[in-house]
């Protein structure tokens, strides 16, 4: 069993279906947060009680926290599996050729697969960035642990620091949109007949989701959440 997992995992097949797994279970996250995010309307009780929720969800069943941890164990290895595969999925490409491309041609589907290497990397320092930001509140120049909703306003009464959000979820819905993309593909359900039905719904989807993250950090910024 294990040696059938491993001889799949070394095909590129297995490393893309690894990719597929961990992108859908990274999309899920991101949809639950960016509905999170939303709560910022309810103002600070609404807020602070829901982040509250999540620490103590699961209680008294299990200890305070036990919840959030798994579901930070998940991500985590979700994500270090998603790069790791991809990582070893481009040195294959590049190792299975010996003698490499005569012309390198960057054209359109290549554009799709630059975007996400590049966006991939951009949104893992920006995950470094916004854990330090506001979780462990070390790069928040007013962080009050207990306070997210503070910290939320706070960190977006700067137009530098709501122009950074802006592009990290703008690049988040470009990488969301090229992997269900590129997923289509590998799967082989991309065919003329319903290629701009499943290309629209990819487009919207990706519109919502950056809008659906912007619109606290505007908000913030415009005065609408104080
Ligand atoms: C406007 C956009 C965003 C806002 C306002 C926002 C807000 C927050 C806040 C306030 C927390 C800390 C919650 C707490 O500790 O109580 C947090 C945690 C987190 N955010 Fe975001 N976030 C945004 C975008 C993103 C994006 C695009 C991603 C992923 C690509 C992301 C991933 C995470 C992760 C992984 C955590 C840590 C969860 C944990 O382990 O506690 N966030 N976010």
């Amino acid at each position: 069993m294990a040696a059938a997992a491993i001889a799949l995992y070394r095909s590129s097949i297995g490393k893309k279906a690894v990719m597929a797994i961990t992108g859908i279970i990274g999309y899920g996250f991101v949809i639950m947060h960016m509905v999170g995010n939303l709560k910022m309307f309810e103002g600070r009780d609404g807020f602070n009680h829901y982040a509250e929720f999540l620490r103590t969800v699961g209680e008294p069943a299990v200890p305070e926290r036990t919840l959030l941890w798994i579901i930070r164990i998940v991500l985590l290895v979700a994500v270090t599996a998603h790069v790791t595969a991809a990582i070893q999925l481009t040195r294959q490409g590049v190792a299975g050729r010996p003698t490499g491309y005569r012309v390198k041609r960057r054209v359109q589907a290549n554009f799709a697969s630059l975007t996400l290497r590049w966006g991939g990397l951009a949104l893992v320092l920006f995950l470094i960035y916004h854990l330090a930001h506001f979780t462990f509140g070390v790069a928040h120049h007013d962080f009050v642990r207990a306070d997210p909703y503070h910290n939320v306003v706070s960190a977006f009464s700067n137009p530098a620091i709501v122009g950074v959000y802006l592009i990290a979820v703008a690049a988040l819905a470009m990488h969301l949109f090229h992997g269900v993309w590129s997923m289509f593909q590998t799967l082989g359900l991309n065919r003329p007949s319903t290629d701009r039905l499943w290309r629209g719904l990819a487009v919207i989807s990706a519109l919502g989701l950056f809008a659906g993250f912007a619109t606290v950090p505007l908000s913030v910024l415009g005065g609408l959440i104080r």
